[in-house]
């Protein structure tokens, strides 16, 4: 029984190489009907940066703002790709401790924003003694702001927040300038002489500016985590002269086939019907996928193992299975066995197997939508930069995107050269600053 079970789950969840074909075309599509003013899925935005050329220098400040840590730094740009991230900070947006949770609905965009102010000015006090900071004070310090939600801008240092996601739920934030939010934050402290906010951007377009500092070759950035996302330089982009990078926001592409639990879970999340692509593959919701199908093996009595689960879970409870409870699983020795009978165990570790399989295959699918965007025939060498923690902490992960890549790109394959970028922001917002401050 629980081997047919599993056996129907493996057919729901496989993607086919004409189906990773479909969905890259697919893809493809909408990223030109985007393009062209037509109705899509991706929203293309234009990030108003064009890509470094490795020789951007300075000191900056940067703030990075993702979803459960907010961090800051002060970033020395040396040129020849070379640059030094001082005074890092990073505090979690949620205290289990005092109970506070900057996400809330509960908290204000004010509490928010002081909160984010006040890590900078933290920085900044820690810097004050440091030479660098010393030599360039001669005018407010530029601040390159890494905000990774969906938001609208027109000009680099705006960001109007379209709305939020990965749970995030911080009250009058939506339809609002986070830039203005920001800077109005940095004035109640004191510090709007002291700093400027420069430029917002996302954080592929920081991943993309990183890597592409030390490797103009690159021309693609994406981050596989709690959230997905891709951006690339497009070369002409409607309204732009020159090559701008653009942030395809392709964590609401729509056109992937789903499963009765993809729908299930769109239907309950905190915004059905928007981010569903992000919601078939990304950290925050690959556990949620998991609990919802090891709950229903459960019910219909293929499993009996829950009340012992190897993971630290509560299955009834929605996101209390994470992306790392599944990577502990892929990396279980079977030690649970005398908890939870083999074949079950054997079976969780297959559940979790297909989930981040298809989470890689559909995210390779994406990849050669953008490449063949970029470039029908494949002719030149293409490079993608990837940060997250799904990519970088999920056994398996990397070598199955690598898998799906060349099965797909078959001969071809040798010209898409996929590579870990980490730890990107804060230094790809000092790079936005710079360009940024170079534009006016
Ligand atoms: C957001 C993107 C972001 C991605 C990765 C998604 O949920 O919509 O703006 O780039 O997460 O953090």
């Amino acid at each position: 029984m629980l081997e047919q079970g599993l056996k129907q789950l493996e057919n729901e969840l496989s993607i086919s190489l004409n189906m990773t074909l479909t969905i890259a075309s697919r893809f493809q599509e909408h990223m030109e009907q985007s393009l062209s003013g037509r109705v899509s899925s991706l929203k293309m935005f234009p990030s108003y940066l064009q890509a470094p050329n490795g020789y951007e220098a300075g000191t900056f400040l940067a703030l990075d703002f993702g979803g459960s840590n907010a961090r800051a730094a002060v970033v020395e740009l040396r040129g020849a790709g070379n640059f030094l991230e001082l005074h890092k900070l990073s505090r979690p947006l949620s205290d289990p401790e005092s109970g506070r949770d900057y996400r809330a609905a509960s908290v204000t965009a004010e509490e928010l924003f002081d909160f984010l102010a006040g890590i900078i000015q933290e920085v900044l006090s820690n810097s004050s003694a440091h030479p660098t900071l010393k030599s360039s004070t001669s005018g407010p310090l530029p601040l390159g702001f890494a905000f990774s939600f969906p938001y609208r801008q027109q000009t680099i240092g705006e960001g109007f927040l379209l709305y939020w996601n990965k749970e995030v739920e911080t009250s009058g934030v939506v339809g609002k300038d986070v830039g203005h939010l920001l800077s109005a934050a940095l004035e109640r402290r004191g510090l709007g002489s002291v700093v400027s906010l420069t430029a917002i951007i996302n954080d592929t377009v920081t991943t993309f500016l990183t890597a592409a500092y030390q490797d103009p070759s690159l021309d693609i950035a994406s981050i596989i985590g709690t959230g997905h996302n891709t951006c690339y330089l497009e070369q002409k982009a409607p309204g732009f002269e020159a090559p701008v990078i653009i942030n395809t926001e392709s964590g609401n592409f729509s056109d992937a086939p789903d499963t009765p639990y993809d729908q299930r879970l769109d239907l309950e999340s905190d915004n059905p019907g928007e981010q569903r692509f992000e919601k078939k593959l990304s950290g925050k919701y690959l556990g949620e996928l998991f609990r919802r199908i090891v709950l229903d093996f459960s019910q219909r009595g293929l499993f009996s193992g829950l009340n012992n689960p190897p993971a630290p879970a509560r299955w009834n409870q929605p996101y209390s299975i994470s992306g790392k409870d599944l990577a502990l699983i892929l990396l279980e020795e079977d030690s649970h066995s005398r908890l939870v009978p083999r074949d079950e165990c054997f079976a969780l570790k297959r559940i979790a197997h297909l989930l981040t399989k298809r989470s890689a295959q559909l995210v390779a699918a994406s990849f050669i939508g953008v490449v063949r965007h970029l470039d029908p025939h494949l002719d030149h060498r293409h490079t993608v930069a990837i940060d997250g923690s799904l990519y970088k902490g999920m056994p398996g992960y990397a070598q199955e995107l690598t898998v799906a890549l060349s099965e797909a790109l078959e001969s071809k394959a040798g010209l898409v050269t996929v590579k870990m970028s980490a730890g990107g922001s804060l230094t790809g917002a000092a790079i936005a600053a710079a360009l940024a401050k170079l534009d006016k």
